[in-house]
């Protein structure tokens, strides 16, 4: 261990994943996370639920994630955690557990924006080229659907969003209609390998500039399957994979078509993807192909750090870090906290 080196714990509770991860510098050292299983019987986050979990994972996963990367809690340089945007209760779980850790250890806590963590997880210490500034940060989850202007670390500006749905909430709340369990996007992505993207149609809702629409589609989707089922009960059951590939090619071609807008508009051409839906196999497949088109640089981050993750708080604390941002102890969780 090195006197320079830093050792930053990363906190994040902002939805149903509790999770924990030490880094050293960029360098990821440990990465735990803990599901909540419970929210699949009620097809969704029950956010009570989830803050309950929280408080049962958080212990047992911040010391696995210690024991993992072989770090002593008095080794640690500061606590880096999520105070927003997500559900208040779950927030307050990871925040105040390490605000009470940090006064314990004497050490600082550096509040993080979990979206902004979404687009930094692309700076981890790895053999990949990193993204060079300026870019168009896109970051899909199950909670926001933005374009941003990255024009640093820290200094992003959100320059369009979706009106109404996020696309991973669209990917949900259609595969909920099909009877799939939440979260629906990765079964969706799984049945639609074996489907025909192009059996059924659907429209795409027309936004002005650089905003994205999803609930029309999902509800001319929830339209056309009660239709559908009532003139053939087993309408899902025979058409499932054409259903899961028909709805995700709108999805994704609605996003990449803004996409392409927003890098036009704005001549930027490298693109940075981030959240939970970046682990979708069609839209990787559909950037790579759009990238040759259109001449972009594309960021996808490894798999492992797509979805809801603590190294993405902890390297977004480490740049924080050595920049000198640090957080008071009165800070608090703030459910729609906004890029500053
Ligand atoms: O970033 P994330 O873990 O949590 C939020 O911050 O919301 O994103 C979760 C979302 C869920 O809506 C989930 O269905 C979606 O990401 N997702 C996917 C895939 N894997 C996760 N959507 C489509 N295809 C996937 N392979
Ligand atoms: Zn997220």
């Amino acid at each position: 261990m090195s006197k320079e080196d830093i050792y930053i714990l990363g906190v994040e509770s902002s939805c149903d994943d509790t999770a924990a991860a030490i880094l050293k510098n960029d360098e990821v050292l440990s990465n735990c996370i803990a599901n909540q299983e419970i929210h699949k019987k009620y097809g969704g986050v029950v956010p009570e639920l989830a803050s309950r979990a929280h408080l049962s994972n958080i212990i047992p996963v911040v010391n696995q994630a210690l024991a993992d990367a072989k770090v002593k809690p008095e080794m640690l340089s500061a606590i880096a955690f999520t105070k927003g945007p997500g559900l208040i209760g779950s927030l307050l779980v990871g925040t105040e557990f390490s605000k009470a850790l940090g006064l314990s250890l004497n050490i600082p806590v550096i509040e993080v924006n979990h979206m902004q963590a979404h687009i930094l997880v692309h700076y981890i210490k790895s053999d990949k080229k990193k993204p060079d500034f300026p870019f168009l940060g896109v970051t899909v989850s199950g909670g926001h659907t933005q374009f941003v202007i990255v024009e640093d670390y820290l200094r992003m500006k959100i320059i369009g969003e979706t009106l109404d749905d996020a696309i991973g909430e669209a990917f949900d709340k259609c595969g909920k209609i099909i009877g799939l369990d939440y979260p629906a996007g990765p079964e969706i992505d799984k049945l639609a390998k074996e489907g025909n993207a192009n059996k059924f149609d659907f429209p795409i809702p027309k936004v002005e500039g650089f905003n994205i629409s999803y609930s029309g589609t999902k509800t001319a989707f929830m339209n056309f399957i009660n239709n559908s089922i009532q003139k053939d009960a087993d309408f899902i059951q025979n058409n499932k994979n054409d259903i899961c590939a028909s709805i995700q090619k709108n999805l994704i071609e609605n996003l990449i078509s803004k996409i392409e807008y927003a890098s036009k508009i704005k001549s930027i051409n490298r693109i940075v993807i981030g959240g939970g839906v970046s682990a979708n196999s069609f839209l990787k497949d559909s950037l790579e192909l759009k990238s040759k088109d259109n001449n972009w640089e594309v960021f996808i981050p490894p798999l492992s750090y797509t979805t809801d993750n603590a190294a993405m708080i902890g390297i977004a604390g480490y740049l924080k870090y050595i920049s000198g941002l640090f957080s008071n102890y009165n800070t608090i969780a703030s459910p729609r906290l906004a890029f500053k």
